[in-house]
């Protein structure tokens, strides 16, 4: 089947089958490998993209439900403005990025920060919940958190 989405800002067109998972069509088609494949089962979150808006497991979303959708990978979003911030954070904080993981936690924390810059502790670490690192304490990554909102609140509004 022949299926139109936009990847990283970018309108594509791909020939695949319909069954074939985003991952394998993100690393094979695309090359963008910071999308990592992990368990397959949709529970380590190596994998995560941002798909129309929301993180989600590539390895668990089948091609015809990309027509029309909007993707942004760990590729994609190291480009804008955003993703200073969460780096900026993680490093003040100490939050390891070993390269497993670190596209699932950053974009989970950009889906995080996009929708609440004043998350409890709770709502933090609930937005890690498909995520898997063996590297960070949650207490850690946390910090990293909080402190990558300081920077964004910094250079939207000039104060944290
Ligand atoms: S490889 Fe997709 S969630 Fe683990
Ligand atoms: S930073 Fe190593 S698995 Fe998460």
């Amino acid at each position: 089947m022949t299926i139109a989405f936009i990847l990283n800002g970018e309108d594509v067109v791909i020939r695949t089958e319909a069954d074939t998972r985003l991952l394998d069509i993100l690393r094979e088609t695309f090359s963008l490998r910071g999308t990592k494949c992990g368990c397959l089962t949709g529970s380590c979150g190596v994998c995560s993209v941002i798909f129309n808006g929301k993180v989600s497991p590539a390895c668990l979303i089948p091609a015809f439900q990309i027509r029309g959708s909007e993707i942004i990978t760990i590729e994609g979003f190291s480009q804008t403005n955003e993703y200073p911030d969460i780096i900026g954070g993680f490093t003040q904080a100490g939050v390891e990025t070993c390269g497993y993981c670190d596209g699932g936690k950053i974009l989970a924390t950009e889906a995080l920060l996009e929708r609440n810059l004043q998350p409890s502790r709770e709502d933090i670490l609930g937005a890690f919940n498909g995520i898997r690192c063996r590297c960070t304490e949650p207490a850690i990554l946390v910090e990293g958190v909080l402190a990558a909102i300081d920077i964004r609140r910094r250079r939207l509004y000039g104060r944290a």
